[in-house]
């Protein structure tokens, strides 16, 4: 039998959202060129933080250094919220860190499954990727005026839905257990884990996430390579640092702390 994928009945979701900041206002798009461009523009028109723009399809789809971020119609989530973060989480890599672990949080607690966060914006699980978090910010004077988040959730994504090239470094919640995960139930438990942890650094500072970072991350202890535009650096991982950055004791046993790169795990 043909599997159908409908689109999300966002009235229900909508419905049974009981929180306090996070898609305290929802824009349901069918179709749209990307999420995050989306929200970037009603941030502009003064959309509140917490402002939701989910969609089922998106035309330009991007992900980090300019990679697209393909996903089939209706079958996975696709959305992006807008935050006027406070003074004390003004860096992209600590909201992509909250970010991760709001995720990874609730997809564990949903699907069972052990999802682990690769730093900085990967939630993989074993060796593959089942989401990723896009995070854009806009600055005046050194100030941020907002931040939109975006994530990209592979829920119901078949093996051969995948373009080739991914074939072996995707995955997705279907593949990994079997069953058409309900994207509404996933999204409710999303936006309410994304809630209730961004309410917890707004009150009691970063110290949580920290802590709970090191025991959903796999990678402390891990022997790593991490390239970036200036140089390549190899070490063991220590721990996610309180800006977001990534501490790694070298082989000489300096630490280094990183703030960008892709990382290859070694062993
Ligand atoms: C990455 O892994 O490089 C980040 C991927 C982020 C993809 C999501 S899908 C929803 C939102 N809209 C976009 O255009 N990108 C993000």
């Amino acid at each position: 039998m043909t599997q159908t994928y409908l689109p999300l009945n966002i009235s229900s979701v909508a419905q049974q959202l009981k929180t306090q900041v996070i898609g305290t206002k929802i824009h349901y798009f069918p179709k749209i060129d990307s999420s995050n461009t989306r929200a970037a523009q009603l941030a502009e028109d003064g959309a509140p933080a917490g402002t939701l723009v989910i969609t089922d399809y998106q035309t330009a789809g991007r992900g980090r250094e300019k990679r697209k971020w393909i996903s089939p119609p209706n079958r996975n989530l696709l959305f992006s919220f807008v935050l006027q973060p406070p003074d004390s989480l003004q860096s992209i890599l600590q909201i992509t860190s909250v970010t991760a672990v709001a995720l990874c949080d609730a997809i564990r607690k949903e699907t069972g499954l052990h999802t682990v966060i690769k730093w900085p914006n990967d939630i993989r699980v074993g060796e593959k990727k089942l989401c990723g978090i896009l995070t854009e910010m806009k600055t005046l004077k050194n100030k941020v005026e907002y931040v939109v988040i975006g994530m990209g959730i592979n829920v119901n994504t078949q093996p051969e839905d995948f373009p080739v090239d991914l074939e072996d470094s995707a995955t997705s919640i279907f593949i990994e257990t079997r069953k058409i995960m309900s994207r509404e139930k996933l999204l409710l438990a999303i936006v309410h884990s994304l809630d209730k942890w961004y309410l917890e650094i707004i009150k009691y500072g970063i110290g949580g996430v920290l802590s709970q970072w090191k025991e959903l991350s796999d990678m402390p202890g891990k022997l790593v390579r991490i390239s970036n535009r200036s140089q390549k650096i190899e070490g063991y991982v220590l721990n996610l640092d309180a800006d977001g950055g990534l501490l790694i004791r070298k082989k000489d046993g300096f630490t280094e702390k990183i703030l960008s790169g892709e990382i290859e795990i070694l062993m």
